[in-house]
């Protein structure tokens, strides 16, 4: 099967390179290469099952990949979360992780700790030094309010946002950690038009902070208008790799994903879908996302 790769470069911030995962006998993500590089939005897109989510899993190191090797900025990534939020990738949940019964701006503080030079004893001796760095960390957590449009509830506690911007406020906890890439799987889903958009700008934003950008979405126009390049997953395997216009046009990616016309008025499917993400927004805890 033919598939366009983009070769790294020198402005290259993430190289993905033959990965493949497996659970027992399932090939969720087979092979796959990606690169995203410097000033770039890029998408993910596929029908549901296609391995998306199980791909962001084995970039961040959720997963360790049964195959291929994960660079960011030339320098391949152990499969530790920690040392991967270290390095410079952020990324949200598919289902919603926040910590629930903690404020607004507390859940973007958490964020920050990687990022926090002050350790636990100069925390809990109060010295001065953390007494600084906790103030910066405020003002910086603020800051990234400001910039989602959150800034005005930062004292409410994140159970209590509706659910488009508890969406915001995890892209905004996940900027605490001073990415150079952001993935954000399905920032969109159970958004109405409107918050879509917002989003859409808020990513742009981004973008335009110096923030390379690879998202999952199955909303297809929103894919389109976003993203500079866009690669198609089904069963694993990244089949269609190109611009928007390209992909949007290409009969393998109309026969496998784009099958029904999007052009029409929301269908069941998406009215579903959303109704299982309010359902998932309710019962927004700290919990796994597997
Ligand atoms: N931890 C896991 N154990 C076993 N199978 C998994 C696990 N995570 C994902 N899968 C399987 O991998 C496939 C891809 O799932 P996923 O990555 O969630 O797809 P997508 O995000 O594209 O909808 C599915 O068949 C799913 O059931
Ligand atoms: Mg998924």
């Amino acid at each position: 099967m033919t598939t366009t790769t983009t070769a790294p470069t020198a402005t290259t911030v993430l190289d993905a390179s033959g990965v493949t995962m497996r659970f027992g006998g399932l090939t969720a993500v087979r092979d796959v290469n990606l690169t995203v590089n410097t000033g770039e939005i890029v998408g993910l897109i596929g029908p549901n099952g296609a391995g998306k989510t199980t791909f962001f899993n084995c970039l961040t190191g959720l997963y360790v990949p049964t195959e291929g090797k994960v660079a960011y900025k030339g320098t391949v990534l152990p499969p530790k979360p920690h040392l991967v939020t270290q390095a410079g990738i952020a990324r949200t949940f598919q289902n919603i992780r926040l910590f629930a019964n903690m404020t607004v701006l507390e859940n973007v503080l958490v964020g920050r700790h990687t990022r926090t030079k002050e350790g636990l004893w100069s925390a809990l001796l109060r010295l001065p030094g953390f007494k600084k760095a906790e103030e910066e960390s405020r003002a910086r957590a603020m800051e990234l309010l400001e910039f989602t449009g959150l800034a005005a509830k930062a004292d409410h506690l994140a159970r209590n946002l509706p659910y488009g911007e508890q969406r915001k406020l995890e892209i905004a906890r996940a900027l605490a950690s001073e990415p150079g890439l952001l993935l954000l799987d399905e920032p969109t889903a159970g958004m109405n038009p409107q918050e879509t958009r917002a989003a859409e700008e808020l990513i742009f934003a981004i973008r335009d902070q110096g923030i390379a950008v690879l998202v999952i979405e199955h909303d297809i126009r929103f894919i389109m208008n976003l993203c500079d390049r866009v690669a198609v997953l089904v069963q694993g395997e990244k089949i269609v790799e190109g611009p928007a216009e390209v992909v949007q046009a290409d009969e393998r990616v109309i026969a496998a994903y784009l099958g029904t016309p999007f052009e029409g008025e929301p269908g069941t499917a998406e009215a579903a879908e959303v109704e299982a993400a309010e359902a998932d927004a309710q019962s927004t805890t700290e919990g796994d996302d597997k």
